[in-house]
């Protein structure tokens, strides 16, 4: 089988209970049978699909920018690494499936599942009790569980790392959630108030896996080769080499290759004829400095281009009842990362400038 990546293992699945079919319906679905199956499915298609679309906005200005051909989530892809990059993929999707899920429940979409009302009526707190809808992110964690987990089928450490990163995206979840209040009492005077747990934006979720790529730790293994045909030893080597590792952090065991270079089997494009931003007052220090990291680090220059955009403006309400609006041309500069005149001797030049300051 050729490399499948989430979104189509589990449209795979969907539709043919190919080879997840012992995986999910025997094990995990048994009791709930085959109906219940299809109609978490869809479901679990559109989170993994919100887990792609906030990997590429978060990664939108990096070098590394989420392609789809590094989506490759299965076990069934020989040449699947375990990167930084990849223990983001993992997270994100796993924690994308988890929100869907547990927003379709609070939502009445499915018949089995509802609001978590274990602890309504009871005091939280200082003139606060329980109440409203808490978003039930038990639903949402264990039917996700039961799909995206069971995209691993191996054994290894490379299967434990994905695991632990799953692990971690739905962690973040349950993580960013907070507290959500309303008033009560006479004319508002909010002498008592019901509370409930709420799930955040999405975007949030994002951005608090963002921040622990950055600060993702590098798996040691053992590095003595386990004795042939002994895989208990090996299991127990996995085992200690997570020790001490809180379920929050992501994982890699290898370290990312230099993303300013194409790398066609391995499905990087290399940053040359990325687009950067410049010259605006209101980007964030990360955008500012995108050129900088696109181009001009991996021994690239920029270039200017003047594209023009069309648009409807001048709109005028006519009686009645129609809107008619001009099409605008408006010229907007973008910039792009170009290879120089001169060639290689340049680019080997910057990129040793470049790896001289990073370790
Ligand atoms: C779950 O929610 C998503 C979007 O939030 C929606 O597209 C999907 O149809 C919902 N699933 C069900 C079964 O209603
Ligand atoms: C692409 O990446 C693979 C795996 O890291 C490496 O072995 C290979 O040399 C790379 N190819 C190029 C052209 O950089
Ligand atoms: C900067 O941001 C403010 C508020 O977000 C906006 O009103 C303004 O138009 C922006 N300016 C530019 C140059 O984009």
């Amino acid at each position: 089988m050729g490399p499948l990546n989430l979104l189509t293992a589990l449209a795979l699945s969907v539709c043919c209970h190919v080879q997840f079919a012992t995986a999910w319906t025997v094990n995990n679905f048994l009791m709930t049978g085959p109906k219940a199956f299809l109609t978490y499915a869809s479901s679990v298609q559109v989170g993994a699909q919100s887990g792609i679309q906030e990997c590429k906005q978060q990664f939108a200005w990096e070098r590394w920018n989420c392609p789809e051909s590094t989506l490759q989530l299965s076990t069934h892809n020989g040449l699947r690494s375990a990167t930084r990059e990849t223990s983001f993929v993992h997270a994100i999707s796993a924690a994308g499936v988890m929100y869907t899920l547990t927003k379709n429940c609070s939502m009445g979409d499915f018949e089995n599942c509802g609001c978590d009302d274990s602890r309504i009526g009871q005091t939280g707190g200082r003139g606060w009790i329980w109440g409203g809808c808490s978003d039930n992110v038990a639903f949402g964690e264990k039917i996700s569980k039961q799909f995206v987990d069971a995209l691993e089928g191996g054994h290894d450490s490379r299967a434990a790392v994905n695991l632990h990163n799953n692990e971690a995206g739905r962690l973040a979840v349950k993580g960013t959630m907070r507290k959500a209040c309303k008033c009560h009492g006479v004319s508002g005077s909010c002498s008592i108030q019901t509370c409930w747990m709420q799930l955040a934006d999405f975007r949030e979720v994002g951005n608090y896996l963002k921040k622990k790529h950055e600060q993702a730790k590098k798996l040691e293994m053992d590095k003595k080769p386990a004795r042939a045909g002994n895989s208990a030893d090996n299991r127990g080597g996995i085992a200690h080499a997570f020790r001490g590792i809180p379920r929050t952090e992501l994982i890699y065991l290898e370290d990312s290759p230099d993303y300013c270079l194409k790398n066609q089997s391995m499905g990087f494009q290399g940053t040359e004829g990325r687009e950067c931003l410049k010259g605006n007052k209101n980007m964030s220090q990360w955008e500012r400095k995108s050129c900088r990291r696109l181009c001009y680090e991996c021994g690239l220059r920029v270039v200017e281009k003047r594209i023009a955009v069309v648009s409807s403006c001048n709109c005028k309400f006519h009686w009645c009842c129609t809107v008619r609006c001009d099409k605008c041309t408006q010229i907007v500069t973008k910039y792009y990362c170009a290879r120089k005149e001169s060639g290689r001797k340049q680019h080997n030049k910057a990129k040793r400038r470049h790896r001289g300051r990073r370790h």
